[in-house]
Formats: C-alpha cells, structure tokens, sequence
C-alpha cells in the first residue's frame, strides 16, 4: 500500500568527518552488518522503492548496497558534500511518488514501526511535512538539532546555531521525514546556505513550511531508537544497544548466557533453545548454533554451523565449518577451511582440524595437525599426529578409512591411505598406504645397551656425548 503513495530516499554521501578515521562511517560493522545496511534492509522489507544518494566514499557505499540488494535500489551522487538539502536536491530528477521519506543513511536502530507510524499520521493528516523526534534535553548532547515552538511555528535549530535552553526545547529532529513531493518541488531551492557552516540544511525546510503555514506533523519516540553515528563513540553505543536487543531476544528464546555483557552476537547468526553461551564467546559471520549447545568461555564461532547438543569447551575457534550433532571440540581446538566434524565426534586439545573431513565417533583427542584429509568413522587418532599435507609446493590428501587407530606421535606423509581397519604403531612415519587390517611400523628399533650407565661411570671413561662434541661430530656411536 505505502510503496504506491511513498518513495523513499536515504541520504549517504556525507563525509563522516567526525570520525577522523579517512573512511566512511556507513561501512563500519555494527554487529556485523555495515551501517548503510539497516536502513537499506528496514526500507526493502516495508516496500518502498528507495534511492540512495552517495558521494563520499561512493565506491564503498554503493558495493556494499548492491553485495546486498542487487540492483534494488537506485543511486543519485551527490559530486560535492553540501549539506543534507543540497542531497537532497540532488534527488530532484526522480521524485516520482506524492510523498518523499527522507532518512539518514546513519541511523541502524530505527525500525519499521517508526516509520509505518509517521507515514499513518502524514497521510491522515494532510501534513505538507511531517518528521520524527526524540526526547531528550541533556544540553551535553551533542550533534542533533533541536525542535524549537514559538508563537506557532516549528523550525528546527542546528547545533552550531542553537543557543537556547535545552530543558525548555526538550526534543531533538531524529532525521526521518515525509515531504509532499509538490510542497518539496516549490521550497528546495528556497533553502539557504547557513553562514556558520556554509551548507544548505534540509531542516530548514520545517521553517519554510511552518512559514508559509502549512500542516506539519511531528512523531515523537524514544531517544534510543533514532540515535545516529557521528563518532566511535556514539558508533560504540548503537553497537552496545543492538547486541542487547539481539540478546534479550535470544533470552527470550531460552538461551542462557552466563555473562552476556561480554559476548558478541552478530545480527545475522542464530541460537537453539537450551543452549549455554560463556564469557567472552563471539558468534559472528551467519553463525547458527543448534540447541541445546554449551559453547564455553572465549571461543570464536565464525561463519559456520553448529548442530545439536554440541560442547565446544574454552578458547575454540570454529571457522568456516560444519560442526554435526553431539561432537565436542576442544578446548583450544582449531576447526577451519570448510572442514566438516560429523556427528559424536571428539576434537580435543590444541588439535587443529583444516579443510577436513572427520567421520562420525572419531576421536582425535590432543595436539595434532589434520589438513586435507578424508578421516572415516570411529578412527582413533593418537596425540601428537601430524599429516604432512604440504611438500612446499602442492598440497596432498591424506585418506584415513573407517575404524582406523593411528599410534600417538606419527606423522602421515601425503598423499597417503590408511584403508580400513589398519593400526599404526607409536611414532611412526608413515610414507606409504597402510592395507586393510595391517599393523604399520615405520620408525627405527630400538637398541638396548646393556651395562652403558656402570660402563660411563667407571673411572678415567668419558661421556660419550663429551667425546662426540670434541670431535664435533653430531653422530652419536655406541661405546
Ligand atoms: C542531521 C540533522 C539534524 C538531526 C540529525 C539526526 C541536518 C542539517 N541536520 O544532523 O537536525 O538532529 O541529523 O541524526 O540535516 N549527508 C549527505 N550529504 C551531505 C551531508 C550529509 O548525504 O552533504 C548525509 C550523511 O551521509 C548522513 C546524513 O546525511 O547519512 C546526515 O548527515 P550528518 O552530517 O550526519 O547530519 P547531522 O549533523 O547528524
Ligand atoms: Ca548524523
């Protein structure tokens, strides 16, 4: 319905100087989801056809948009950053629709019901304008103009122009307005350059309307919800109230966090009911955890999936992978490049698991390396085994079959197959393919000395180490 009467513009070319960082504040990450993203996303689920104006760091802005959106959404450049009206006015060519939305691009915590709520109070109420604000009379407020009524008129005041009391013009413009299109087309030009800060400001167009003693609407909601990002600081804060809304809904959903100040949820992850999230965990990049999980203390789940009934214990990271139902992982367990850990199995201390397959019930419980292999069900890897995956030019695929026991301490040569039910012995270097059901022992016999410990204590008889050194020689021969 709206889509027919409404078009909206979001307003994404300014400079962000206030962040000092050389980049555009529209593509800093705010519970993983660049800035510019939530109002793009808040006006495609409305519907309403949207155009984006870019300037400053247009590259950036508009590669993220269309990453997202494809080609959704339109883009007018703004080639010099004179204020919001002149953005604006720079849209002039496509206002196509009866009423114009205009928001900031820097403002992630509006939502829908916002402007669903402005859009019903200007169409019931034949407003020429109706815009949004906020209360809010802390006079260390800073970056936000401020409604100022009277003798009947509404006009908004800039930061670097308002002098007044705070307390007695207590509402702030949030940055969200509804223009109607002809009103628009006969005031824009009519805006002004201020002659504090040289730009044309859209806020102006309120005293213009007021003025000419048009109908103006004002919808009033909380302070949080129309916060924008001017600096780090204020970028820290939206941050901080996101990540508490993402998790007060996980909460709600029966997930327990043992200390959810400390842990960070990206918008676009998920979480079981049942589940339990440590101290310090992050769950980020379209992570999705199953339910009943107990991700422990400072582990990272990164771009992958986690199926049901899953322990990850302390300091994990999964990265790009596929975790099934009931494994455990470490603690200090590395899982990456798209490995998979199908159901029930054991990944245990610093054992880094990279672009593998871990078959069912398999156990690879301390200090190993696996990378590129194919590791079947229920094989036994013993601590310390490494797979020597690289040759320093290809890498190679080692393939460890079902059932398979692999001694502690052995280092698997790729390309190499261990076939289905094979053993390897303790500290074995394993060069070639192990058959089905054989023992393999590749490392040297041990040899016994009998009586060396009597035979180096006699007197006047050197160590033989002593002797190897002075002859500087590193073989070490039998006395
Ligand atoms: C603006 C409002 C202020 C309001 C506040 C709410 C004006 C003049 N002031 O101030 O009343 O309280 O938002 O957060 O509008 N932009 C352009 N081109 C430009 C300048 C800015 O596209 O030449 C874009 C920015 O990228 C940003 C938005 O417009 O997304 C708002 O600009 P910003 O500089 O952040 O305005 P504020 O000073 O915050
Ligand atoms: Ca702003």
């Amino acid at each position: 319905m709206l889509e027919n009467k409404i078009q909206a513009i979001i307003l994404a070319a300014g400079r962000s100087t206030r962040f000092n960082s050389g980049r555009t504040k529209l593509s800093e990450r705010i519970c993983g989801q660049e800035m510019i993203l939530y109002a793009t996303t808040l006006l495609q689920k409305i519907g309403i056809p949207t155009t984006v104006v870019t300037g400053y760091a247009r590259d950036v802005v508009e590669s993220i948009i269309t990453k997202r959106h494809g080609s959704a959404l339109n883009f007018i450049v703004q080639s010099e950053q004179n204020g919001t009206g002149h953005a604006l006015l720079c849209t002039k060519s496509i206002w196509n629709k009866d009423a114009l939305l205009v928001i900031n691009g820097d403002m992630p915590l509006i939502t829908a019901d916002i402007i669903e709520q402005l859009a019903q109070k200007h169409f019931e109420s034949n407003a020429q304008i109706s815009f949004v604000t906020a209360h809010n009379s802390d006079p260390s407020l800073k970056g936000y103009g401020r409604v100022v009524q009277e003798d009947h008129k509404i006009r908004i005041i800039e930061p670097k122009e308002f002098h007044g009391d705070t307390h007695e013009h207590c509402c702030i413009n949030a940055g969200i307005y509804i223009f109607n299109k002809k009103f628009l087309q006969e005031s824009i030009e009519k805006v002004e350059r201020s002659s504090i800060t040289n730009e044309f400001y859209l806020t102006d167009l309120i005293k213009i309307a007021s003025e000419a003693g048009h109908v103006i609407k004002t919808l009033n909601v909380p302070f949080d919800a129309v916060r924008g990002v001017n600096d780090f600081k204020e970028l820290w804060t939206i941050e901080q109230i996101k990540r508490s809304e993402i998790i007060s809904q996980l909460m709600a959903n029966g997930v327990r966090f043992y200390s959810a100040q400390t842990v960070h949820i990206d918008i676009d992850t998920t979480i079981g009911t049942g589940s339990y999230i440590g101290a310090g965990v992050h769950i980020i990049n379209g992570s999705h955890i199953g339910s009943n999980c107990h991700i422990e203390a400072f582990s990272i789940i990164n771009n992958s999936k986690i199926g049901d009934a899953v322990t990850v214990y302390a300091h994990t990271m999964v990265t790009d992978s596929l975790i099934e139902e009931s494994c455990k992982i470490g603690p200090f367990a590395h899982i990456e490049g798209n490995s998979t850990v199908h159901h029930n199995a054991v990944i245990g201390n610093f054992v880094q698991i990279k672009k593998t397959t871990i078959g069912a019930k398999t156990k690879a419980k301390h200090l190993s390396f696996i990378g590129n292999a194919n590791v079947g069900t229920a094989v036994n890897i013993g601590a310390g085994t490494i797979t020597c995956n690289y040759d320093g030019v290809n890498k190679h695929t080692t393939t460890i079959e079902d059932n398979t026991f692999i001694g502690s301490n052995n280092t698997l040569v790729a390309p190499v197959t261990l076939s289905k039910n094979s053993y390897t012995a303790a500290g074995s270097v394993i060069t070639s393919n192990v058959p089905e059901n054989a023992l393999a022992v590749a490392r040297s016999r041990q040899i016994n000395k009998e009586g060396y410990a009597q035979k180096i204590k006699e007197p006047g008889m050197q160590s033989p180490y002593i002797a190897a050194i002075k002859t500087n020689s590193s073989h070490i021969e039998g006395t």
